[in-house]
């Protein structure tokens, strides 16, 4: 096939807020709403969120522009793309195939917690869990992840809906979607926050987040940040190459990175501010686990004159921004099985899917059936995310940033992110460059030592 109809069977963004909103659309997503709380919470709060933002920017903005540069050479599926461009007979496309194991991984224990979005927003219109009191809100959610079927048949449904929307394609189907409904959701945040911080709770809340207590800090935990930090920007695994990979060449790589890092932050923070002021002032533990946002957030709206809508809206936005990430997340093995498996579109979703299913229901039953199965003290549900966060994401960042650091090497980053030298800061390349070679790489792999308890 030559090179142009190779080109034009590709999808591509069409316009550069396309590329903004979809990218961000893969950033933000139940990571900010749902992990970013609960795992702050758990992990003593303001201290675990500046280890948090150090690895953000240290190490998570430089993978990201990474990923996306190379992605966007290569205009391939991450496999393909590392395979083209690593000398020949080194296996950096174990990179892309990591990647592939884990998207499934996470896509697996991701769409049971949209699946619990999709049931909550039936439960606010019913409004029964609509309370302050946590005997009601805990109940309600515990009713839902302890019964089989429940969990299931939504997952269900949400696995029919990512088909649905997967089958129009990427242009259409993502960016409409996440274009229009992203700023709604912020919006709502911002007043949430505003409607929490009257609460009693609220100084505790802010000081809980906000005012760092070293002591608390410890190996697991910083790891666990780093794990947060891939998971938020969706790198480490491909997800951002490919996305890159639809990227047109005058698009400006480093400002679109740095503007999704810094709102998908924004996003994180909103949440954060507007559930643990709640948490203090309705008597919740923030180290509640999984279920935290669930049974905070009831409580908030519960206070709030017209909360049930509110509560109804709210969990449509996260759900339409959970269906961005989890697009993204579907597209990475989509796109390997039709450029490396020739498999149509069509086939390649449905085979996804059917997989999916499959992989799914073990951390959808992980709260009921499946309760008492357990490996290394963690339920699939847990195992399933630590593995994918803390140990594949890490490990994929490393072998990019290598990667990019000692085989691609500066000159081809450089008119990669500069687009051939129209965009000038050589400076900051300098540095992104420097950051991907030496720092990220070394940090990685001593947290991850130090979190693995291996020295
Ligand atoms: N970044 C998404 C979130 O925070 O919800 C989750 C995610 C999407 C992780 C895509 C990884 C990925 F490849």
């Amino acid at each position: 096939m030559s090179q142009a109809s190779k080109e034009r069977q590709r999808d591509a963004f069409t316009s550069g807020f396309g590329v903004l909103a979809a990218t961000l659309g893969s950033a933000v997503g139940l990571g900010n709403i749902w992990k970013f709380p609960y795992i702050t919470g758990a992990n003593g709060g303001a201290s675990f969120l500046l280890v948090y933002l150090l690895a953000t920017l240290l190490v998570g903005l430089p993978v990201m522009i990474a990923e996306i540069a190379i992605g966007r050479r290569a205009k391939a599926n991450p496999i393909s793309a590392l395979q083209s461009l690593a000398p020949r007979g080194q296996p950096w496309w174990i990179i892309g195939a990591a990647g592939m194991l884990a998207s499934f991984l996470i896509m697996s224990f991701y769409s049971e917690v949209v699946a619990w979005v999709f049931a909550y927003v039936l439960e606010a219109l019913r409004g029964t869990t609509l309370s302050s009191d946590r005997k009601v809100t805990e109940a309600a959610f515990s009713s839902l992840t302890g019964d089989p079927w429940r969990s299931l048949l939504w997952q269900w449904a949400v696995l029919a809906t990512m088909g649905g929307i997967l089958l129009m394609g990427v242009a259409r189907g993502i960016e409409a979607l996440t274009k229009k409904l992203m700023p709604l959701l912020f919006l709502l945040l911002v007043l949430l926050c505003g409607f929490s911080l009257t609460l009693d709770g609220a100084a505790e809340g802010l000081a809980f987040l906000f005012y760092p207590d070293f002591s608390k800090l410890t190996g697991a935990a910083v790891l666990t940040a780093l794990g947060l930090a891939f998971f938020k920007l969706s790198i480490g695994m491909g997800t951002m190459m490919t996305y890159g990979s639809y990227f047109r060449d005058d698009q400006n790589i480093p400002a679109i990175a740095f503007r999704v890092m810094a709102a998908d932050l924004c996003v994180s923070l909103l949440a954060g501010v507007a559930i643990f002021p709640a948490v203090f002032t309705f008597g919740f533990e923030p180290a509640a686990g999984p279920a935290l946002v669930f049974i905070t957030v009831p409580a908030v709206f519960s206070q709030i004159p017209i909360g049930q809508v509110l509560m109804v809206t709210f969990f449509v936005l996260t759900a339409i921004a959970a269906t961005g990430a989890m697009l993204s997340l579907m597209e990475v093995p989509v796109l390997i099985l039709r450029e490396r498996f020739s498999l149509s579109r069509p086939k390649a979703v449905m085979l996804t899917l059917a997989v999916l299913a499959a992989s799914g229901s073990v951390c959808a039953l992980s709260g009921s059936l499946l309760a008492d199965a357990k490996l290394f003290g963690l339920n699939m549900f847990d195992l399933f995310d630590f593995v994918s966060s803390n140990i594949i994401l890490p490990v994929g960042g490393i072998l990019i940033a290598l990667f990019v650091g000692w085989v691609w090497g500066f000159e081809r980053l450089w008119q990669s992110v500069s687009n051939n030298g129209q965009l000038a800061n050589a400076g900051l390349a300098r540095l992104v460059f420097f950051l991907l070679r030496y720092v990220s790489p070394l940090l990685v792999l001593i947290v991850m030592l130090k979190g693995l308890n291996i020295f």
